[in-house]
């Protein structure tokens, strides 16, 4: 595994295996994302609602580096006209289409199935690549699926081994669903544990390393977000060393079903 490896979706196209998050990032977005991308990040995730649309779309020509060499995600909101939401997210972006487009969240009635068709015509008409959703629980995600006869490419949900579902992997492996985890190093409210200081110790790399690995071995792509360069440059050493199966045993018993955003994942309270 490295920069260059990818997953495939269910639709055959490719997304790489990590992302930078930008929710909250500085007000030199533009800035970040161009030293970002010349660093060697590959896939930015994004939302009409983080505001950081435009500094993205300006960092990603200041980076030079090449429409096809890039993976842009975004989401439209659950109260959005879906399709149209698409086109203001493209031209908030200056992109002429984005990889993936999310619903961001389930609304509260139903699954997101008119929300679901505005994304399919996007995608039917070139604005975008592949289609998804975030924060979907388990059986959210069957009936979506069973109510427009099409598997969800990525279900983008917090994720840390604090936080997650062997339930929700073993399905979505089953079920060929990319797992996108956010908020992988829990915001850092969990970065000083106890095991995942020994771990990291063991492999001489800092802990979020060691939550990042732990993602891509258990076979999800982290998103994580980080305005500080030396942050950023230290994230990418995820692809220089390799947890062992008893690393892996030791993080998987560490999840309390933790959120650094609520009283638990979201996937799970639904
Ligand atoms: N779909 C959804 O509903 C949803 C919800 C939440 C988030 N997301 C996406 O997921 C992304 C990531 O999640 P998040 O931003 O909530 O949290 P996160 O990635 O778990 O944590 C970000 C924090 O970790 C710090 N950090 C990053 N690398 C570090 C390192 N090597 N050492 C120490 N600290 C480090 C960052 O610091 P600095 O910034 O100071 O470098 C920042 O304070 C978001 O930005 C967003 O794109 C999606």
């Amino acid at each position: 595994m490295d920069l260059d490896s990818t997953a495939t979706l269910n639709s055959g196209n490719k997304m790489p295996l990590l992302g930078l998050g930008t929710w909250r990032l500085n007000d030199r977005t533009a800035d970040t994302i161009e030293a970002a991308l010349k660093m060697g990040y590959r896939m930015i995730d994004t939302s009409g609602d983080y505001g950081t649309q435009p500094g993205i779309g300006q960092g990603l020509k200041q980076s030079g580096v090449r429409r096809d060499s890039y993976y842009l995600v975004t989401k439209v909101e659950e109260d959005d006209d879906a399709y149209g939401a698409t086109k203001e997210n493209l031209h908030q972006l200056d992109l002429g289409y984005t990889d993936l487009m999310l619903i961001h969240r389930p609304p509260r009635e139903g699954v997101g199935e008119v929300l679901w068709q505005g994304l399919q015509k996007a995608r039917d008409e070139g604005l975008t690549k592949d289609i998804g959703v975030s924060n979907y629980s388990v059986d959210q995600l069957k009936e979506l699926a069973d109510k427009s006869g099409e598997t969800p490419a990525v279900n983008q949900i917090e994720w840390s081994p604090f936080g997650y579902s062997q339930q929700m992997l073993d399905y979505c492996k089953q079920n060929e669903i990319i797992i996108q985890a956010y908020s992988p190093l829990t915001r850092g409210e969990r970065l000083d544990d106890e095991t995942l200081g020994d771990i990291a110790q063991k492999h001489e790399m800092a802990p979020p390393l060691v939550i990042l690995r732990w993602c891509l071995q258990i076979g999800v792509v982290p998103l994580v977000k980080a305005n500080q360069p030396d942050h950023m440059r230290q994230n990418l050493r995820v692809f220089e060393f390799e947890l062992d199966d008893d690393d892996m045993k030791r993080l998987n018993g560490l999840n309390e079903e933790f959120s650094s955003l609520s009283s638990k994942p979201m996937y799970l309270k639904a």
